[in-house]
Protein backbone atom coordinates (compact mmCIF):
# COMPACT_ATOMS: atom_id res chain seq x y z
CA UNK A 1 0.00 0.00 0.00
CA UNK A 2 0.93 3.70 -1.13
CA UNK A 3 0.06 6.37 1.16
CA UNK A 4 0.15 10.67 0.13
CA UNK A 5 0.55 11.61 4.05
CA UNK A 6 0.01 15.70 3.74
CA UNK A 7 1.46 18.24 6.45
CA UNK A 8 3.88 15.05 7.15
CA UNK A 9 5.76 17.20 9.31
CA UNK A 10 2.99 18.63 11.38
CA UNK A 11 1.92 16.98 14.53
CA UNK A 12 -1.10 15.47 13.60
CA UNK A 13 1.12 13.74 10.36
CA UNK A 14 4.31 12.81 12.14
CA UNK A 15 3.06 10.94 14.66
CA UNK A 16 0.49 9.26 12.16
CA UNK A 17 3.47 8.52 9.54
CA UNK A 18 5.44 7.13 12.59
CA UNK A 19 2.36 5.21 13.43
CA UNK A 20 1.22 3.51 10.06
CA UNK A 21 5.17 2.65 9.73
CA UNK A 22 5.38 0.96 12.73
CA UNK A 23 1.84 -1.13 12.18
CA UNK A 24 2.00 -2.08 8.33
CA UNK A 25 4.92 -4.02 6.93
CA UNK A 26 6.03 -3.04 3.42
CA UNK A 27 4.15 0.35 3.72
CA UNK A 28 5.34 3.52 1.56
CA UNK A 29 4.53 6.56 2.61
CA UNK A 30 5.03 9.75 0.14
CA UNK A 31 5.28 12.80 2.29
CA UNK A 32 4.35 16.68 1.52
CA UNK A 33 4.94 19.75 3.78
CA UNK A 34 5.96 23.33 2.94
CA UNK A 35 7.23 23.31 6.46
CA UNK A 36 5.09 26.69 7.11
CA UNK A 37 3.79 25.60 10.77
CA UNK A 38 7.00 26.38 12.62
CA UNK A 39 8.78 23.87 14.32
CA UNK A 40 7.48 21.36 11.43
CA UNK A 41 10.96 21.75 9.87
CA UNK A 42 12.36 19.25 12.88
CA UNK A 43 10.70 16.66 11.50
CA UNK A 44 12.04 16.83 8.07
CA UNK A 45 15.36 14.65 8.43
CA UNK A 46 13.86 12.44 11.61
CA UNK A 47 11.16 11.37 9.08
CA UNK A 48 13.11 10.97 6.12
CA UNK A 49 15.71 9.05 8.47
CA UNK A 50 12.76 6.02 8.66
CA UNK A 51 12.58 5.97 4.94
CA UNK A 52 9.64 8.29 3.69
CA UNK A 53 9.93 10.13 0.81
CA UNK A 54 9.44 13.60 1.71
CA UNK A 55 8.66 15.99 -0.77
CA UNK A 56 9.04 19.67 0.06
CA UNK A 57 5.32 21.51 -1.54
CA UNK A 58 2.74 23.50 -1.28
CA UNK A 59 -0.77 21.37 -1.56
CA UNK A 60 -1.63 25.28 -3.19
CA UNK A 61 0.51 24.74 -5.93
CA UNK A 62 -1.38 22.09 -8.23
CA UNK A 63 2.32 21.65 -10.01
CA UNK A 64 3.58 20.59 -6.54
CA UNK A 65 0.59 17.88 -6.47
CA UNK A 66 0.84 16.82 -10.25
CA UNK A 67 4.36 15.64 -9.70
CA UNK A 68 3.84 13.64 -7.14
CA UNK A 69 3.86 9.84 -7.82
CA UNK A 70 0.52 7.46 -7.30
CA UNK A 71 -0.46 6.65 -4.30
CA UNK A 72 -3.72 4.67 -2.91
CA UNK A 73 -4.87 6.98 -0.24
CA UNK A 74 -4.50 10.52 0.64
CA UNK A 75 -4.36 11.00 4.28
CA UNK A 76 -4.75 14.89 4.52
CA UNK A 77 -3.37 16.30 7.32
CA UNK A 78 -1.98 20.26 5.68
CA UNK A 79 -3.88 22.55 6.87
CA UNK A 80 -3.66 26.09 9.09
CA UNK A 81 -5.51 24.33 11.95
CA UNK A 82 -6.22 27.11 14.10
CA UNK A 83 -9.53 28.59 14.73
CA UNK A 84 -8.59 32.10 14.82
CA UNK A 85 -6.81 31.89 11.33
CA UNK A 86 -7.97 34.44 8.87
CA UNK A 87 -8.82 36.80 12.26
CA UNK A 88 -5.51 37.00 13.88
CA UNK A 89 -3.80 40.05 11.75
CA UNK A 90 -1.28 37.07 10.53
CA UNK A 91 -3.38 35.18 8.03
CA UNK A 92 -5.78 36.73 5.52
CA UNK A 93 -9.03 35.10 5.20
CA UNK A 94 -8.14 34.31 1.74
CA UNK A 95 -4.73 32.95 2.58
CA UNK A 96 -6.43 30.16 5.21
CA UNK A 97 -9.10 29.24 2.12
CA UNK A 98 -6.10 28.80 -0.19
CA UNK A 99 -4.51 26.59 2.51
CA UNK A 100 -7.41 24.89 3.61
CA UNK A 101 -10.17 24.76 0.76
CA UNK A 102 -7.81 25.27 -2.42
CA UNK A 103 -5.22 22.86 -1.12
CA UNK A 104 -8.00 20.50 -0.45
CA UNK A 105 -9.32 20.36 -4.08
CA UNK A 106 -5.84 20.16 -5.60
CA UNK A 107 -5.80 16.64 -4.00
CA UNK A 108 -9.25 16.01 -4.65
CA UNK A 109 -8.41 16.28 -8.29
CA UNK A 110 -5.24 13.81 -7.38
CA UNK A 111 -7.85 11.05 -6.40
CA UNK A 112 -9.40 11.25 -9.66
CA UNK A 113 -6.97 11.32 -11.19
CA UNK A 114 -5.30 8.34 -9.13
CA UNK A 115 -8.44 6.36 -7.76
CA UNK A 116 -7.12 7.19 -4.66
CA UNK A 117 -9.19 7.10 -1.35
CA UNK A 118 -9.38 10.26 0.55
CA UNK A 119 -9.01 10.75 4.22
CA UNK A 120 -9.11 14.31 5.77
CA UNK A 121 -8.53 15.14 9.02
CA UNK A 122 -11.48 17.57 9.84
CA UNK A 123 -12.33 19.26 13.13
CA UNK A 124 -14.96 19.56 16.06
CA UNK A 125 -14.92 22.75 14.33
CA UNK A 126 -17.31 22.47 11.77
CA UNK A 127 -20.08 22.65 14.27
CA UNK A 128 -22.82 25.49 14.95
CA UNK A 129 -21.18 28.46 17.07
CA UNK A 130 -24.66 29.93 18.00
CA UNK A 131 -26.18 27.18 19.85
CA UNK A 132 -22.87 25.95 21.92
CA UNK A 133 -22.09 29.59 22.87
CA UNK A 134 -25.76 29.42 24.10
CA UNK A 135 -25.82 26.11 25.97
CA UNK A 136 -26.84 26.81 29.92
CA UNK A 137 -23.55 25.67 31.63
CA UNK A 138 -23.16 25.74 35.81
CA UNK A 139 -19.49 25.77 36.98
CA UNK A 140 -18.48 22.18 39.05
CA UNK A 141 -14.67 21.57 39.88
CA UNK A 142 -13.63 24.88 37.81
CA UNK A 143 -14.92 23.65 34.78
CA UNK A 144 -17.97 24.41 32.79
CA UNK A 145 -20.80 21.90 32.81
CA UNK A 146 -23.79 22.09 30.00
CA UNK A 147 -26.74 21.81 31.97
CA UNK A 148 -29.41 19.68 30.28
CA UNK A 149 -33.33 20.41 31.02
CA UNK A 150 -35.06 17.01 30.51
CA UNK A 151 -36.52 16.95 27.16
CA UNK A 152 -35.66 20.21 26.00
CA UNK A 153 -31.99 19.37 24.65
CA UNK A 154 -31.48 17.75 21.13
CA UNK A 155 -30.43 14.68 20.95
CA UNK A 156 -27.25 15.70 19.07
CA UNK A 157 -25.97 17.16 21.96
CA UNK A 158 -25.74 15.05 25.44
CA UNK A 159 -23.21 14.96 28.21
CA UNK A 160 -21.55 12.29 26.52
CA UNK A 161 -20.78 15.42 23.06
CA UNK A 162 -21.94 16.48 20.29
CA UNK A 163 -22.98 13.94 18.00
CA UNK A 164 -22.43 14.32 14.16
CA UNK A 165 -25.80 15.20 13.56
CA UNK A 166 -25.51 18.25 15.32
CA UNK A 167 -25.47 21.72 13.31
CA UNK A 168 -23.54 22.89 11.35
CA UNK A 169 -24.51 26.16 10.13
CA UNK A 170 -22.18 28.92 10.06
CA UNK A 171 -21.06 30.98 12.08
CA UNK A 172 -18.54 28.40 12.91
CA UNK A 173 -15.31 30.36 12.23
CA UNK A 174 -13.62 31.03 9.01
CA UNK A 175 -11.59 27.79 9.72
CA UNK A 176 -14.37 25.72 10.93
CA UNK A 177 -16.13 26.98 7.49
CA UNK A 178 -12.80 26.08 4.74
CA UNK A 179 -12.83 22.50 6.74
CA UNK A 180 -16.71 22.01 6.28
CA UNK A 181 -16.32 23.08 2.83
CA UNK A 182 -13.55 20.75 2.38
CA UNK A 183 -15.82 18.18 4.06
CA UNK A 184 -18.62 18.67 1.49
CA UNK A 185 -16.23 18.63 -1.55
CA UNK A 186 -14.52 15.61 -0.75
CA UNK A 187 -17.98 14.11 -0.37
CA UNK A 188 -19.27 15.20 -4.17
CA UNK A 189 -15.58 14.54 -5.33
CA UNK A 190 -15.68 11.10 -3.98
CA UNK A 191 -19.52 10.15 -5.37
CA UNK A 192 -18.74 12.02 -8.45
CA UNK A 193 -15.54 10.35 -9.39
CA UNK A 194 -16.30 6.72 -7.36
CA UNK A 195 -13.66 6.79 -4.92
CA UNK A 196 -13.88 6.65 -1.33
CA UNK A 197 -13.73 9.14 1.08
CA UNK A 198 -13.27 9.31 4.81
CA UNK A 199 -13.87 12.52 7.31
CA UNK A 200 -12.93 11.95 10.83
CA UNK A 201 -13.51 15.11 13.02
CA UNK A 202 -11.56 15.56 15.50
CA UNK A 203 -11.57 17.29 18.51
CA UNK A 204 -8.53 18.58 20.11
CA UNK A 205 -5.48 16.99 19.65
CA UNK A 206 -2.46 17.06 21.87
CA UNK A 207 0.69 15.06 22.74
CA UNK A 208 4.29 15.35 22.68
CA UNK A 209 6.04 17.58 19.95
CA UNK A 210 2.88 19.24 19.37
CA UNK A 211 4.03 23.15 18.18
CA UNK A 212 1.32 24.47 20.88
CA UNK A 213 0.87 27.86 20.81
CA UNK A 214 -1.75 30.08 22.64
CA UNK A 215 -4.56 29.90 19.30
CA UNK A 216 -3.60 26.53 18.83
CA UNK A 217 -2.31 23.22 20.52
CA UNK A 218 -4.07 24.53 24.00
CA UNK A 219 -2.12 21.61 26.05
CA UNK A 220 0.88 21.59 25.15
CA UNK A 221 1.25 25.51 24.55
CA UNK A 222 -0.35 26.05 28.49
CA UNK A 223 2.57 22.86 29.51
CA UNK A 224 5.44 24.32 28.04
CA UNK A 225 4.57 27.98 28.89
CA UNK A 226 3.81 26.90 32.56
CA UNK A 227 6.83 25.01 33.12
CA UNK A 228 8.68 27.74 32.00
CA UNK A 229 7.17 30.59 33.99
CA UNK A 230 5.83 31.81 31.02
CA UNK A 231 3.04 34.79 31.14
CA UNK A 232 -0.60 32.41 31.07
CA UNK A 233 -3.58 34.29 31.59
CA UNK A 234 -6.98 33.18 31.45
CA UNK A 235 -9.36 34.53 28.41
CA UNK A 236 -13.15 34.60 28.17
CA UNK A 237 -16.49 33.81 29.76
CA UNK A 238 -15.34 35.83 33.36
CA UNK A 239 -11.24 34.91 32.43
CA UNK A 240 -11.65 32.12 35.02
CA UNK A 241 -10.23 28.99 32.87
CA UNK A 242 -13.54 27.15 32.88
CA UNK A 243 -13.54 26.40 29.00
CA UNK A 244 -13.77 22.61 28.73
CA UNK A 245 -11.92 21.10 25.79
CA UNK A 246 -11.75 17.32 25.71
CA UNK A 247 -8.29 15.72 23.81
CA UNK A 248 -7.24 13.19 22.20
CA UNK A 249 -3.63 12.00 21.14
CA UNK A 250 -3.16 11.34 17.15
CA UNK A 251 -1.74 8.12 17.85
CA UNK A 252 -4.91 6.66 18.63
CA UNK A 253 -6.05 6.90 15.14
CA UNK A 254 -3.86 5.15 13.48
CA UNK A 255 -6.24 1.87 14.09
CA UNK A 256 -9.23 3.99 12.89
CA UNK A 257 -7.18 5.13 9.86
CA UNK A 258 -6.27 1.63 9.06
CA UNK A 259 -9.55 0.26 9.25
CA UNK A 260 -10.83 3.03 7.07
CA UNK A 261 -8.33 2.22 4.12
CA UNK A 262 -8.03 -1.14 4.04
CA UNK A 263 -11.55 -1.44 4.44
CA UNK A 264 -12.12 -4.11 7.56
CA UNK A 265 -15.34 -4.81 7.76
CA UNK A 266 -16.46 -4.15 11.67
CA UNK A 267 -17.67 -7.79 12.66
CA UNK A 268 -13.84 -9.01 11.30
CA UNK A 269 -12.42 -5.99 13.48
CA UNK A 270 -14.81 -6.84 16.80
CA UNK A 271 -13.39 -10.67 16.44
CA UNK A 272 -9.88 -9.51 16.65
CA UNK A 273 -10.97 -7.07 19.76
CA UNK A 274 -12.47 -10.25 21.33
CA UNK A 275 -9.43 -11.96 20.76
CA UNK A 276 -7.34 -9.69 21.87
CA UNK A 277 -9.66 -8.48 24.98
CA UNK A 278 -9.53 -12.50 26.53
CA UNK A 279 -6.05 -11.96 27.66
CA UNK A 280 -5.86 -10.46 30.78
CA UNK A 281 -5.80 -6.44 31.41
CA UNK A 282 -2.63 -5.18 32.56
CA UNK A 283 -2.62 -3.30 35.64
CA UNK A 284 -2.76 0.19 34.05
CA UNK A 285 -5.86 -1.33 32.62
CA UNK A 286 -7.01 -2.01 35.22
CA UNK A 287 -6.79 1.46 36.78
CA UNK A 288 -9.10 2.51 33.86
CA UNK A 289 -13.07 2.70 32.67
CA UNK A 290 -14.06 -0.80 31.65
CA UNK A 291 -14.56 1.03 27.93
CA UNK A 292 -10.89 2.24 28.01
CA UNK A 293 -9.24 -1.55 28.45
CA UNK A 294 -10.85 -1.87 25.24
CA UNK A 295 -9.44 1.41 23.90
CA UNK A 296 -5.62 0.56 25.08
CA UNK A 297 -5.94 -2.70 23.32
CA UNK A 298 -6.79 -1.01 19.62
CA UNK A 299 -3.89 0.91 19.39
CA UNK A 300 -2.27 -2.26 18.79
CA UNK A 301 -4.75 -3.86 16.59
CA UNK A 302 -3.14 -4.05 13.59
CA UNK A 303 0.54 -5.87 14.05
CA UNK A 304 3.50 -5.75 11.15
CA UNK A 305 2.55 -8.13 8.62
CA UNK A 306 -1.03 -9.05 9.98
CA UNK A 307 -3.89 -9.70 6.96
CA UNK A 308 -5.88 -6.66 8.17
CA UNK A 309 -3.48 -4.30 5.81
CA UNK A 310 -3.28 -6.99 2.75
CA UNK A 311 -7.15 -7.11 2.34
CA UNK A 312 -8.80 -4.41 0.76
CA UNK A 313 -6.38 -2.71 -0.44
CA UNK A 314 -7.75 -1.24 -3.77
CA UNK A 315 -9.52 1.74 -2.82
CA UNK A 316 -12.37 1.17 -5.07
CA UNK A 317 -13.03 -2.02 -3.25
CA UNK A 318 -13.21 -0.11 0.16
CA UNK A 319 -15.70 2.36 -1.64
CA UNK A 320 -18.56 0.27 -1.94
CA UNK A 321 -18.40 -0.36 2.25
CA UNK A 322 -21.42 1.02 4.02
CA UNK A 323 -19.46 2.69 6.76
CA UNK A 324 -20.32 6.51 7.48
CA UNK A 325 -18.26 8.69 5.95
CA UNK A 326 -18.55 11.30 8.39
CA UNK A 327 -17.59 10.34 12.12
CA UNK A 328 -16.78 12.47 14.95
CA UNK A 329 -12.97 11.31 16.76
CA UNK A 330 -12.27 12.67 20.21
CA UNK A 331 -10.88 12.16 23.74
CA UNK A 332 -14.22 12.08 24.67
CA UNK A 333 -16.13 13.11 27.92
CA UNK A 334 -13.85 10.82 29.59
CA UNK A 335 -10.95 12.97 28.64
CA UNK A 336 -11.89 16.49 29.11
CA UNK A 337 -10.60 18.84 31.12
CA UNK A 338 -10.96 23.17 31.84
CA UNK A 339 -8.07 25.31 31.86
CA UNK A 340 -7.95 25.81 35.31
CA UNK A 341 -8.06 21.84 36.19
CA UNK A 342 -5.23 22.61 33.41
CA UNK A 343 -3.45 24.76 35.61
CA UNK A 344 -3.98 23.01 38.68
CA UNK A 345 -2.66 19.25 37.38
CA UNK A 346 0.47 21.84 35.92
CA UNK A 347 0.62 22.75 39.34
CA UNK A 348 1.15 19.77 41.16
CA UNK A 349 3.72 18.83 38.34
CA UNK A 350 5.72 21.86 38.26
CA UNK A 351 5.06 23.84 41.20
CA UNK A 352 3.59 27.19 41.35
CA UNK A 353 3.37 29.33 38.51
CA UNK A 354 3.50 33.36 38.99
CA UNK A 355 0.53 34.01 37.26
CA UNK A 356 -1.57 31.41 39.33
CA UNK A 357 -0.01 31.27 42.95
CA UNK A 358 -1.15 28.43 44.92
CA UNK A 359 -3.85 28.58 46.92
CA UNK A 360 -7.00 26.55 47.66
CA UNK A 361 -9.51 28.27 45.59
CA UNK A 362 -6.69 28.76 42.66
CA UNK A 363 -9.29 30.40 40.66
CA UNK A 364 -10.55 33.19 42.64
CA UNK A 365 -6.62 33.85 43.92
CA UNK A 366 -5.29 34.79 40.49
CA UNK A 367 -3.59 38.07 40.58
CA UNK A 368 -5.05 40.74 37.99
CA UNK A 369 -2.56 39.72 35.49
CA UNK A 370 -3.75 36.31 34.66
CA UNK A 371 -7.35 37.89 34.61
CA UNK A 372 -8.61 39.83 31.29
CA UNK A 373 -12.20 41.02 30.01
CA UNK A 374 -10.39 40.23 26.49
CA UNK A 375 -12.81 37.49 24.80
CA UNK A 376 -11.36 35.92 21.90
CA UNK A 377 -13.39 35.34 18.38
CA UNK A 378 -15.42 31.55 18.23
CA UNK A 379 -14.46 31.07 21.71
CA UNK A 380 -17.58 28.32 23.19
CA UNK A 381 -17.45 27.02 27.03
CA UNK A 382 -17.91 23.94 26.26
CA UNK A 383 -16.63 20.99 23.30
CA UNK A 384 -17.04 17.15 23.86
CA UNK A 385 -17.62 15.19 20.94
CA UNK A 386 -19.34 12.05 21.39
CA UNK A 387 -17.29 9.52 19.29
CA UNK A 388 -20.23 6.78 19.57
CA UNK A 389 -20.86 6.49 15.88
CA UNK A 390 -17.09 5.51 15.58
CA UNK A 391 -17.45 2.97 17.71
CA UNK A 392 -20.11 1.60 16.14
CA UNK A 393 -18.96 1.62 13.23
CA UNK A 394 -15.15 0.73 13.29
CA UNK A 395 -14.91 -0.03 16.69
CA UNK A 396 -12.97 2.67 17.73
CA UNK A 397 -12.28 4.51 20.85
CA UNK A 398 -9.49 6.68 22.10
CA UNK A 399 -6.45 4.56 23.82
CA UNK A 400 -4.80 7.32 25.51
CA UNK A 401 -6.25 8.69 28.69
CA UNK A 402 -5.60 12.40 29.38
CA UNK A 403 -2.94 11.88 32.34
CA UNK A 404 -1.04 10.00 29.93
CA UNK A 405 -1.21 12.89 27.24
CA UNK A 406 -0.49 15.50 29.98
CA UNK A 407 2.35 13.47 31.46
CA UNK A 408 3.79 12.70 27.43
CA UNK A 409 3.58 16.29 26.90
CA UNK A 410 5.45 16.85 30.74
CA UNK A 411 8.43 14.83 29.61
CA UNK A 412 8.64 16.47 26.47
CA UNK A 413 9.34 19.34 28.68
CA UNK A 414 12.21 18.20 30.21
CA UNK A 415 13.81 16.87 26.97
CA UNK A 416 13.13 20.35 25.15
CA UNK A 417 13.18 23.15 27.67
CA UNK A 418 13.10 25.90 25.05
CA UNK A 419 10.39 24.34 22.92
CA UNK A 420 8.35 27.50 22.90
CA UNK A 421 11.28 29.52 20.99
CA UNK A 422 11.30 27.11 18.22
CA UNK A 423 7.51 27.21 17.55
CA UNK A 424 6.54 30.67 18.30
N1 LIG B 1 -4.38 20.02 16.32
C1 LIG B 1 -5.66 19.92 16.61
O1 LIG B 1 -6.07 20.10 17.75
C2 LIG B 1 -6.63 19.54 15.51
C3 LIG B 1 -7.97 19.34 15.86
C4 LIG B 1 -8.87 19.00 14.86
C5 LIG B 1 -8.43 18.85 13.56
N2 LIG B 1 -7.13 19.07 13.24
C6 LIG B 1 -6.72 18.93 11.84
O2 LIG B 1 -5.64 18.03 11.78
C7 LIG B 1 -4.76 18.40 10.72
C8 LIG B 1 -3.34 18.45 11.26
O3 LIG B 1 -3.25 19.41 12.29
P1 LIG B 1 -1.93 19.57 13.15
O4 LIG B 1 -2.31 19.83 14.54
O5 LIG B 1 -1.00 18.47 12.84
O6 LIG B 1 -1.36 20.92 12.52
P2 LIG B 1 0.17 21.31 12.26
O7 LIG B 1 0.17 22.76 11.98
O8 LIG B 1 1.03 20.79 13.34
O9 LIG B 1 0.50 20.50 10.92
C9 LIG B 1 0.06 20.91 9.66
C10 LIG B 1 1.21 20.69 8.69
O10 LIG B 1 0.77 21.06 7.39
C11 LIG B 1 1.77 21.84 6.76
N3 LIG B 1 1.07 22.71 5.81
C12 LIG B 1 0.20 23.70 6.06
N4 LIG B 1 -0.21 24.28 4.92
C13 LIG B 1 0.40 23.60 3.92
C14 LIG B 1 0.38 23.72 2.51
N5 LIG B 1 -0.31 24.68 1.91
N6 LIG B 1 1.11 22.84 1.78
C15 LIG B 1 1.86 21.89 2.39
N7 LIG B 1 1.92 21.75 3.72
C16 LIG B 1 1.20 22.59 4.48
C17 LIG B 1 2.45 22.61 7.88
O11 LIG B 1 3.77 23.01 7.56
C18 LIG B 1 2.43 21.58 8.99
O12 LIG B 1 3.61 20.79 8.97
C19 LIG B 1 -5.28 19.72 10.17
O13 LIG B 1 -6.00 19.45 9.01
C20 LIG B 1 -6.21 20.21 11.23
O14 LIG B 1 -7.25 20.99 10.69
C21 LIG B 1 -6.22 19.42 14.19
Amino acid sequence: MKILLTGICGFAGSVIARGLLEHVSGLQIIGLDNLCRRGSETNLEPLRALGIDIRLGDIRNEDDIASLPRADWVVDCAANPSVLAGVDGKTSAKELLDHNLGGTIHLLEYCRRHGAGFLLLSTSRVYSIKPLADLPVEVRDDAFHPVFALNSQPSSITPAGLTESFPTDPPVSLYGTSKKCSELLALEYGSTFEFPVRINRCGVLAGAGQFGKADQGIFSYWIHSWAARRPLKYIGFGAKGHQVRDCLHPRDLIPLLLKQMTGRPPPEAQETQNRINEGPPSAKDQSRAPDAQIDSSLSSLVPVESPVVSAGRNPREVANQTTPAIVNVSGGANSRMSLAQLSRWCADRFGPHPSFPPAPDLVSSCPPSSKTSESRPFDIPWMVLDSALAKESWNWQPATPIGDVLEEIAQHVGQHPHWLDLVS
